[in-house]
């Protein structure tokens, strides 16, 4: 059985001040009708018919992502709410567990809450194309073509090839340093992690247990504990708390001889920052993202969102991020959209 496996426990920080606490970015409508969160799960859909998906999410999230599940239909969906947030490691080993227990042969279908994709045909066609190899024990990674020398990417060296479709990665580099990024660039053979997956969870859990047998370990004992209350799953708090920090990409993929990658064609990202976002948004003619009651004069080749029925108005201005929302507002230079998430540390210092 081919199951989603939904990580939504990002905060999103930098896109502060629309993305909160208690309503992080990919439980918002930041770019057409369903939220992000929605989209992903619509994405899979067609993919995995009736499997009913997994989604590993904050505790604090619970109501967000019942409710929207609810709202697609999507019902009887595993939710297993993590008590604090330990990284992608040990969220998608307590889905491959959850998954496991449904039934030991399942592949995961390992998404992102919080990626835009453009083209979900050719999404389709690179998942379909994996799971040969998925099946064959490989991890599977899909690799996109970098336009950038991003540094917030992981990095894939693709090696012999697996089947028609799948090649072994020959390595695998998680956020290298800019001289690096720039020399995989100009080499052109490298493709960047798009941070989805295709295995199976018994696999996952295999490679996670030979290459970081504390967080699994740890992982396992948490899931043991774990209560049943109403829809959700709840992981064991105290046990939770000891499980080492760390992400799919440092802990398995750098380490692993058994970690595939298949090309997808789509346009994707990553909305990670409102800069991210202005890249993947449909912009006007002066190169401009606008969202709700705005007036751009002379501005050219920014972002602009009023959250509330505020008019917001920008005069010659180039190359900025301007957001309004009821009870805050950001102006920054979409160059610095990075440092936003400064803002929300600075707000938690103050208390
Ligand atoms: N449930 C849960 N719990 N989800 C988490 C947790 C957690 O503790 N930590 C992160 N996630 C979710 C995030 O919400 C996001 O959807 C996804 O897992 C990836 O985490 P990020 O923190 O956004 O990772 P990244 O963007 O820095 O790096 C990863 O993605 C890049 C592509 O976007 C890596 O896989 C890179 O190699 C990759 O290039
Ligand atoms: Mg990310």
């Amino acid at each position: 059985m081919l199951i989603p496996l939904i990580l939504s426990g990002g905060s999103g920080t930098r896109l502060w001040p629309v993305s909160r606490k208690n309503l992080p970015k990919q439980f918002l409508t930041l770019t057409g009708k369903e939220t992000l969160f929605q989209q992903t799960l619509q994405r899979t859909i067609k993919l995995t018919g009736k499997a009913t998906p997994i989604v590993v999410a904050s505790e604090d999230h619970r109501f967000l992502a019942a409710e929207q599940l609810l709202e697609l239909g999507i019902s009887g969906a595993c939710i297993l709410l993590e008590p604090a947030a330990r990284n992608t490691a040990p969220a998608i080993a307590l889905g491959a567990l959850q998954a496991v227990a449904q039934d030991p042969d399942a592949i995961l279908l390992v998404l992102p809450a919080d990626h835009l994709i453009g083209d979900i045909a050719g999404f389709e066609a690179a998942v379909e194309r994996a799971l040969p190899a998925a099946m064959a024990g490989w991890l599977v990674t899909f690799g996109v073509k970098p336009d950038r020398p991003e540094t917030g990417f992981g990095y894939i060296r693709r090696g012999d090839s697996i089947d028609a479709h799948a090649y072994r990665v020959a390595e695998f580099v998680e956020k290298p340093a800019l001289h690096l990024a720039k020399e995989y660039l100009t080499s052109g053979q490298y493709a960047w992690n798009s941070g989805m997956f295709l295995f199976k969870a018994s696999r996952y859990l295999e490679e996670l247990a030979e290459h970081a047998p504390d967080i699994f370990a740890a992982v396992q004992e948490a899931y043991a504990h774990a209560k049943t209350d109403l829809d959700f799953i709840r992981i064991d708090y105290d046990a939770f708390a000891k499980v080492p920090d760390n992400s799919i990409d440092y802990a398995v993929l750098e380490k692993t001889a058994h970690a595939a990658v298949v090309p997808v064609e789509c346009t994707w990202s990553d909305i990670g920052s409102w800069s991210a976002l202005w890249l993947a948004g449909r912009r006007d003619a002066d190169g401009n993202l606008r969202e709700g009651d705005t007036i751009a004069i002379d501005t050219k080749n920014s972002l602009i969102r009023s959250h509330d029925r505020h008019l917001l108005a920008v005069v010659g201005l180039d190359d900025v991020v301007v957001v309004s929302t009821p009870d805050a507002t950001l102006v920054s230079h979409r160059g610095a959209a990075q440092d936003v998430k400064r803002v929300v540390e600075e707000l938690k210092a103050s208390g």
